[in-house]
């Protein structure tokens, strides 16, 4: 199948097209910055984001991963805030505006949202049936659906793809989180009972690949089946690592730190991958334990 991509250039886009390559789909992507690449048969195509993109490199493409957007993972000023918001909705506004002109429009859009959509839930399970929280991120998540939603219109099958804690050695919550546990500074965070719902970034990769050859549709949340309370995760790593992990981080120094988006790390999310299992996805890395022990090996 031919793909094309956005923010390919990050931590999963770039895990996701070694993976297409591997199983010969062919692969195109948009960027704000075209950059020199070893990877000469993949096509690159200049878009900012501001303007719907050009129709030309749509051409016989069956299916769109849609990934761009502004980090979430910073200190949430008022124009980090704006830029979270506007990557997303108006870049997958534009996206699509695109996508429902072309004369033949892909098959299926795979956008990604992430699972903030659900915001703080305590221990209630959640699984794409449960309604989304309140706050800044399950509205910027809401209204990001929203948008790729509207692709529908245009017979385009979409998937939102709510991404958990990816969990990988090149980017993402783990690289953040291993310095101060290899340093055995690593603690609890806030008492350690909220929930935290990760995944291996492989099992991430394997979805979209699964999602995008099975015609999986609708709202996907891309989870491990066994999600866990930090304080459990926190032991999880401290052992990967051979470090104790005795510092406990309390609530208003990470609010301190990282203001508003503290809530990111201190909200409970117990999120079941309940879409991917019925439709078949199995996944490779279902407990932390074995998730850790494989890439931190
Ligand atoms: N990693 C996670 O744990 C996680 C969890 C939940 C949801 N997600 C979502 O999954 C998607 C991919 O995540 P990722 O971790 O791979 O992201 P990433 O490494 O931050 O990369 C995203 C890509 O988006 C583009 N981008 C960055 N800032 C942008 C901006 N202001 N406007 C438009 N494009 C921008 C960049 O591509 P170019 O420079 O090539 O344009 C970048 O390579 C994101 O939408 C993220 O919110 C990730």
């Amino acid at each position: 199948m031919n793909f094309l991509l956005t923010g390919a250039t990050g931590f999963i886009g770039n895990r996701l097209i070694a993976q297409l390559l591997k199983r010969q789909h062919t692969v195109g992507y948009f960027t704000r910055k075209v950059r020199p690449s070893p990877l000469r048969h993949v096509g690159q195509y200049y878009w900012d984001f501001n303007a719907p993109p050009a129709s030309e490199p749509f051409r016989d493409v069956d299916i769109v991963v849609h990934l761009a957007g502004e980090p979430v993972a910073q200190r949430w000023t008022p124009e980090v805030k704006r830029q979270i918001r506007e990557s997303r909705v108006m870049g997958t506004r534009s996206l699509v505006n695109t996508m429902s002109r072309l004369a033949k429009p892909p098959a299926v859009l795979i956008s990604a949202s992430a699972i903030g959509l659900y915001g703080d839930r305590g221990d209630e399970q959640l699984t794409e049936a449960s309604r989304p929280g309140k706050g800044f991120l399950p509205e910027v998540c809401e209204e990001w659906e929203e948008e790729a939603n509207r692709a529908e219109r245009a017979g385009i099958q979409v998937v939102n793809l709510r991404i958990g804690i990816v969990l990988g050695p090149e980017g993402g919550a783990l690289k953040q989180m291993l310095l101060p546990f290899k340093l055995g500074v690593g603690g609890v965070i806030a008492g350690g009972q909220q929930w935290m719902s990760w995944i291996h970034v492989d099992d991430l990769v394997s979805l979209l690949v699964y999602s995008a050859e099975n015609m999986v549709v609708g709202p996907v949340n891309a989870t491990a089946p066994n999600p866990v309370r930090n304080s459990d995760f926190t032991h999880s790593l401290a052992a990967a690592v051979h470090r104790p992990a005795i510092f406990p981080i309390p609530g208003f120094a990470l609010k301190l730190l990282y203001g508003e988006m503290a809530e990111v790390l201190l909200g409970s999310q117990r999120v079941l991958p309940t879409a991917a299992q019925a439709a078949g996805f199995e996944f490779a890395y279902p407990t932390l334990d074995g998730a850790l022990k494989q890439l931190l090996a």
